[in-house]
């Protein structure tokens, strides 16, 4: 692995922007909440993948044989952290149907703010593939950290994380931890409240998408 100095990139395009403002409002609707961030999902994956190295393959138009860019290399992995990072999963997707997928469930403990595993399922050639790992949220980067420590662990050599929302904290937190990972967001914000949650933020990502409080 090439280890490099991280990188934070803000996704700061207006489409991405505005429907960021959507989902921030409390009076959004469960359903509107999910398809908002199925949306911008899709809207992150193009720039995750803007740098994909690509290879010239043949290809018979009805005109003529010609050598055109395809991607090259292993199919990706998307790796959404459960339960919230699911629901950049299918966005992510329609984009690339043919990632494989791997599962971290983690959720984070109420009192400590530590990230607390229940599940994990990943490729079993994920050392060949460029990972990316994706969550909602990053305030402490607890789950974040782990979740790419036991990527890691399982082989993960190449890793990208994305966000729709990052606390600074976060951001030097998982930045210190891994700093051979690269950051995409669609917002920083001010910071983290007394109980952890990113503020002026958009709440608890999970019950907003599931509709659990
Ligand atoms: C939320 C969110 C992140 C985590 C971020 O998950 O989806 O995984 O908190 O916080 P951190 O950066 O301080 O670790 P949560 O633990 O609420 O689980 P859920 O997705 O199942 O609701
Ligand atoms: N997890 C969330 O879902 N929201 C926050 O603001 C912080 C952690």
């Amino acid at each position: 692995m090439t280890a490099r100095k991280s990188a934070v990139h803000v996704v700061d395009h207006p489409l991405v922007r505005h429907k960021l403002t959507l989902m921030r409002d409390k009076a959004v609707s469960t359903k509107g909440f999910r398809q908002l961030l199925n949306e911008i999902g899709m809207l992150l994956c193009y720039e995750v993948t803007r740098d994909l190295p690509t290879e010239l393959v043949e290809v018979e138009t009805p005109i003529e044989r010609t050598m055109q860019p395809a991607i090259a290399g292993k199919k990706l992995v998307f790796a959404p952290i459960l339960r919230a990072g699911v629901g950049f999963l299918d966005g992510m997707l329609d984009l690339v149907p043919s990632a494989r997928v791997a599962h971290v469930g983690l959720y984070r403990d109420p009192e400590t703010l530590e990230a607390v595993e229940y599940y994990f399922k990943a490729p079993a050639d994920i050392a060949d593939r460029l990972v990316i790992v994706m969550d909602p949220m990053l305030a402490t980067a607890n789950s974040a950290v782990a979740a790419i420590s036991r990527l890691k662990a399982r082989g993960a050599k190449d890793i990208r994380f994305v966000c729709l929302l990052a606390a600074p904290e976060g951001i030097e937190r998982l930045t210190k931890a891994h700093p051979d990972v690269a950051v995409w967001t669609a917002a920083i914000d001010r910071g983290l409240n007394e109980h952890g949650y990113i503020v002026p933020g958009l709440g608890d990502a999970g019950d907003r998408m599931f509709g659990t409080k």
